[in-house]
């Protein structure tokens, strides 16, 4: 597929190398002036980045996908131009600064605002509940580590699902978009873990039925 990637850090740059290994064409929409880590990631890349703005990410792609901090997500949609019919997968997390909380949710979530200012677009909530070092290392002793969707557009899912899945998650959909509110909660559980209860960042949830 051609997958527009709004952003180029952790987690658009973890999605685009595995991607592009994949067989996947990525182009990263970024803002004109940019930091160390979206550095770092263009040049591990190499010929395999391509760069534009917002507006080129979101015409390059059949799909496009938000990887960038809460407080730039609303300026970065807004310039990407009509999402009208697009796909979408937001990836973010609405963090408070001191990591100890959310500052959207309860009874709405970041996927649902993004669905608001992405006017008519099938918006995904995916790849959020996880540590972006873990993408494209799914494997946990033999389990491999699920990628929690969900959404209310049945052909932006599909297509999610198989990106998922080639990110070397097990795809797990967990229904509609209203249910990012705990998406995003289960991503402040993950954090919580990792950062203030100090466990790093090897950890992932698995959900198990019978
Ligand atoms: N880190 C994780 O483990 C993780 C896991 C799951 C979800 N998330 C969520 O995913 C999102 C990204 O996290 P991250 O850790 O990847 O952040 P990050 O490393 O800081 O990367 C953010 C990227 O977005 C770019 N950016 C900033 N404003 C932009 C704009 N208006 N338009 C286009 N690109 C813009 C940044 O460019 P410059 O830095 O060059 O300005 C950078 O390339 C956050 O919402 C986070 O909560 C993170």
């Amino acid at each position: 597929m051609r997958i527009g990637i709004l952003g180029a850090g952790n987690v658009g740059g973890a999605l685009g190398r595995v991607w592009t290994s994949k067989g996947h064409e990525v182009l990263f929409g970024l803002p004109e002036a940019r930091g160390e880590r979206t550095r770092k990631t263009l040049a591990a890349l190499g010929s395999a980045a391509r760069i534009g703005s917002n507006a080129d990410a979101a015409a390059f792609g059949e799909i496009l996908v938000l990887t960038v901090p809460w407080p730039a997500a609303h300026q970065a949609i807004e310039s990407s131009g009509d999402l009208e019919g697009k796909m979408l997968i937001d990836c973010t997390n609405p963090l408070a600064a001191d990591l100890k909380g959310l500052t959207v949710g309860l009874n709405t979530s970041a996927g649902e605002q993004v669905a608001a200012w992405a006017r008519g677009a099938g918006v995904v909530k995916a790849f959020n509940s996880i540590g972006a070092g873990n993408i494209g290392h799914t494997d946990f002793a033999g389990l491999v580590a699920d990628g929690f969707y969900c959404g209310d557009d049945a052909a932006a899912k599909a297509t999610a699902k198989g990106l998922i899945a080639d990110a070397g998650f097990n795809p797990v959909d967990v229904g509609p978009l209203r249910n990012a509110r705990w998406l995003e909660s289960l991503a402040m559980l993950w954090t919580d873990l990792a950062v203030n209860q100090r466990w790093g960042t090897d950890h992932a949830f698995k959900l198990l039925r019978r």
